[in-house]
């Protein structure tokens, strides 16, 4: 009987329907036949077991740079750097984003950033649950509504511009901003939502200089004012490599938050069980949320470079050799999880790679887990019959490459 062919990258991704309804159909064969599988067509190696993901991304000498199988996603960056649809974003922004670069940059940059961020972060709990209550207030007594638009979406775009420090007479403007810079993670996007993406990124880069300069001169309790004292006080980070990485924020922060919020109320409302459990103990919270992470992380992949010639997971490889981690294949690796099937909120020692690892694990991991924790805990204790509004229907997952959330989620309170 002939092999059944083992899929590309370019299967593994969310555009493809099999791969949409059920990612593990695909992934499962290809950890157990080819876990260091080489995609000649895109030149890359893909990477599904959690020992060589853990492993190799915890590896410091590796390179990030773009890798090829997120071309696509680069290459609207690349776009909006040649400025051929219009961006007026200023040249010392460009190629400044911590997420594509390598060190010494990358460090010099992200730890500013982290030290800053953490410490915002350590104290947001208050503003983390005024903003969730205020979403929930806004959905009322509504009989039926959906999650992710009028919730999911909502909250962590509204933590980041508050810790930003965002104007409130600006907030409306500020949330059109973000949601259409966020079309440029959308490689398909619409002739239409081109010029969305560009005019919001035009505003959001402008707005940023324009506070960063005022808090410069007159600082506040936020995060840009943060920034610009770090900088006063020597800290090596020019005024691009400050603009583009706040962007950054919102950019690497939403849209993820918002799948870990909507994917995890969905996970609880289809495992009844699960359910029940966090209802009668809520202290599950932390490690429910863990294990929605692992079970249906938000994003599909990261990448790295070989930077020499090596090994990885037992094959060799040259150097400049591009790597795609699978980060949902590795997060339901029986060697690593026992019945990794099984969504279970109180699994313990279960280290998933949701949030990546090594040098460029995410920055934003602290404050995700806290607006997941507060939004989800929250929203049951509002709407403690939720279910969901037409049970027999299938998910709709987005077709966006990368990431992994929902169109929609219909509930009846
Ligand atoms: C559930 C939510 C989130 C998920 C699943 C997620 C996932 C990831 C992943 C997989 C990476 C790449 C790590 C690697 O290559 O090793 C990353 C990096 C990053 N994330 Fe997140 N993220 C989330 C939320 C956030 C938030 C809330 C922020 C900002 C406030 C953020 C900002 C960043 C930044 C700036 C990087 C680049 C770090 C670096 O390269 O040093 N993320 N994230």
């Amino acid at each position: 009987m002939a092999e059944k062919k083992l899929p590309g990258i370019l299967e593994l991704t969310p555009m493809n329907p099999l791969f949409n309804e059920n990612p593990h159909a695909l992934l499962d064969p290809l950890r157990e036949q080819s876990p260091v599988h080489r995609d000649t067509m895109a030149g890359v190696f893909v990477l599904t077991r959690h020992a060589d993901v853990r492993g190799t991304l915890s590896d410091t000498s590796m390179w990030r740079g773009p890798t090829r199988a997120e071309e696509a996603a680069v290459l609207t960056r690349a776009q909006l750097e040649r400025r051929d649809e219009g961006v007026t974003v200023p040249e010392d922004e460009f190629n400044t984003n911590i997420l594509m670069l390598d060190e010494p940059d990358h460090m010099r940059i992200r730890e500013p950033f982290a030290k800053a961020l953490y410490k915002r972060v350590a104290k947001s709990k208050p503003l983390v649950q005024r903003v969730v209550d205020e979403w929930l207030d806004k959905i009322g007594d509504a009989k039926s509504f959906d999650v992710m638009a009028d919730f999911a979406i909502r909250v962590p775009i509204d933590v980041i511009a508050r810790i930003l420090g965002v104007d409130e007479a600006r907030l409306d403007e500020f949330r059109t901003w973000s949601e259409g810079a966020i079309l440029s993670l959308n490689p398909f996007r619409s002739a239409e939502d081109s010029k969305r993406m560009v005019a919001a990124v035009n505003a959001l880069s402008a707005y940023m200089r324009a506070l960063m300069a005022e808090r410069a001169k007159a600082p506040k309790d936020d995060l840009i004012s943060d920034m610009m004292a770090l900088q006063a006080q020597g800290a090596a980070l020019s005024a691009g490599e400050i603009s583009n990485n706040l962007q950054g924020l919102l950019i690497g922060g939403n849209l993820t938050t918002t799948d870990l919020i909507g994917n995890g109320i969905w996970l609880l409302l289809t495992h009844g069980d699960q359910l029940a459990k966090l209802k009668a103990d809520p202290g599950l919270i932390n490690s429910a949320v863990e294990e929605m992470l692992r079970y249906e992380s938000p994003v599909d992949i990261t990448g790295r470079i070989a930077p020499r010639d090596m090994e990885v997971g037992g094959c060799p490889m040259k150097q400049s050799q591009s790597l795609i981690f699978s980060l949902r294949g590795a997060n339901r690796d029986p060697q690593a999880f026992p019945e990794p099937h099984r969504f279970d909120i109180a699994r313990k020692d279960a280290p998933h790679v949701a949030f990546g690892g090594g040098l460029h694990l995410c920055i934003g991991a602290p404050l995700a887990r806290l607006e997941a924790q507060v939004a989800i805990l929250s929203f049951f204790a509002r709407f403690p019959n939720a279910r969901l509004a037409n049970a027999q229907e299938k998910p709709q997952w987005r077709k966006l490459p990368f990431f992994r959330g929902l169109q929609e989620l219909r509930v009846a309170a």
